[in-house]
């Protein structure tokens, strides 16, 4: 994968509806990217996939949802006001900003203009009301007394939720990989200080099981452990997750151990007990924090980037999504052979209502040739197309193309439903 490989990927992305740039017709924001239908099915197939192994399978997960605009009094807390912020530089000359330390040299990469000398600029948005959230973590710290209380958690336990996270990044860029406004799938795992370390271990290899689960090529993936002094304020250890991206490897995940940071200093600001008894010796303690953090757009871009094939079918060069059938945004679509004869399409669409009805994402398509609407539905990864032809009025079958190898198989209609659901499990 090289450079011109994100080009393709983000082309695509945009030709068949996954990725939007934002505001496209006023021209675009910088840092923001819209989901168009694929894509918005696609960050739906992968969040439920998320939920449903680490939260709904879990007895000891509860998922929460909490604001996205918290006020200043958490921040402080956090340590984000003081503490998150990258060093920027400013040219003198066209004013654009950079990042201090991705920069060489003094002078402006843009215009070769003088830059300025490197400050702190803190990546939180301020809004009226409260700063808008640069990480989902302090909801769910903010909630952990009101959990505890409701839902007689007994550690260790974790919270879980899914939702937008600001940062104003100074150089957004590399598509969903820095951008200002993103999806993040996190947890908070509360245990005994005595064995975080067993935790951690037990976390990072679920986030192995993950990886494989969503479709991201794992031979792409390594650990990395954060040196000391280049780790997050609140983490006494971290093991970043990097994926090989068209643009080189970096960060995928996290896996931060953040002892009892958060809960401690948000005790100290609000002066409300956030200590734990246990039920059986009655000690009172501070739970401390396994974090496994999982940003959307970079799992998209990961997918993508593994899913993205080119190859020769029939001797034609192709393109398509190997996407695993599990989070493909079109499961099945359904085709009459040719569109101008109604036996045909009346039949293509009768078998392509029943398979809406049990799989929901199933597409009709009658448009042009077959050999193009297997190729879109080759581009958005959809797994299987099945084809009315005449023999369907002979003996019930219709042909069933495998996106992978392009083989068809014939199947009985009344079959058809069974089979998918055998093969999406
Ligand atoms: N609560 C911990 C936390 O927020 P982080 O490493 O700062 O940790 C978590 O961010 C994840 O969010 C990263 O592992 C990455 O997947 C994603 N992420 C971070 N900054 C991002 C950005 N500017 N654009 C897209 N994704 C980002």
């Amino acid at each position: 994968m090289t450079e011109s490989s994100l080009e393709k990927i983000i082309s695509l992305a945009k030709r068949r509806g996954f990725v939007y740039p934002a505001s496209e017709i006023y021209g675009g924001l910088s840092g923001f990217w819209d989901l168009g239908p694929y894509g918005a099915e696609l960050a739906h197939n992968i969040k439920e996939l998320w939920w449903n192994m680490f939260v709904k399978s879990r007895a000891d997960v509860f998922g929460v949802a909490t604001t996205t605009i918290m006020p200043d009094a958490v921040w402080k807390a956090s340590g984000h006001l003081e503490g998150f912020a990258d060093p920027m530089v400013e040219c003198e000359e066209c004013k654009k900003r950079f990042r201090a330390d991705q920069i060489e040299g003094k002078k402006c990469p843009e215009c070769e203009g003088n830059l300025g000398s490197p400050r702190q600029f803190n990546l939180m948005f301020k809004t009226e009301g409260g700063y808008l959230r640069p990480e989902i973590a302090q909801g769910m710290f903010v909630n952990f007394k009101n959990v505890l209380d409701t839902m007689r958690a007994v550690l260790p336990f974790g919270l879980a939720q899914i939702g937008k996270a600001y940062r104003n990044e100074i150089a957004p860029r590399d598509f969903l990989f820095r951008v200002r406004e993103f999806d993040l799938m996190e947890f908070e795992y509360f245990v005994k200080e005595s064995e975080w370390e067993k935790h951690f271990e037990s976390w990072r290899k679920e986030m192995w099981l993950w990886i494989a689960s969503v479709g991201i090529d794992k031979n792409a993936v390594s650990e990395l452990e954060v040196p000391e002094g280049e780790r997050a304020h609140y983490s006494k250890r971290t093991i970043d997750f990097e994926f090989e991206y068209p643009f080189g490897k970096k960060e995928l995940y996290g896996l931060a151990y953040r002892a009892d940071y958060d809960l401690s200093r948000h005790m100290k600001e609000s002066g409300v007990d956030l200590r734990y008894t246990d039920p059986v010796s009655g000690e009172k303690f501070t739970p401390h924090v396994i974090e496994p953090t999982f940003g959307l757009g970079r799992t998209i871009l990961a997918i993508l980037t593994s899913a993205y094939t080119e190859d020769k079918l029939g001797g034609e060069p192709r393109t398509y999504l190997k996407l695993k059938p599990s989070i493909a945004p079109v499961k099945v679509a359904v085709f009459p052979l040719v569109k101008n004869k109604p036996a045909l399409v009346e039949s293509a669409r009768e078998i392509y209502k029943n398979l809406k009805k049990e799989f929901g994402a199933v597409e009709f398509d009658d448009n042009g040739n077959i050999g193009k609407r297997y190729r879109r539905q080759d581009e958005i990864g959809t797994p299987w197309c099945v084809t009315v032809d005449y023999q369907t009025f002979e003996d019930d079958t219709v042909t069933v193309r495998d996106r992978d190898t392009g083989e068809q198989i014939r199947r009985k209609i009344q079959e058809l439903g069974g089979r998918i659901k055998d093969m999406l499990s």
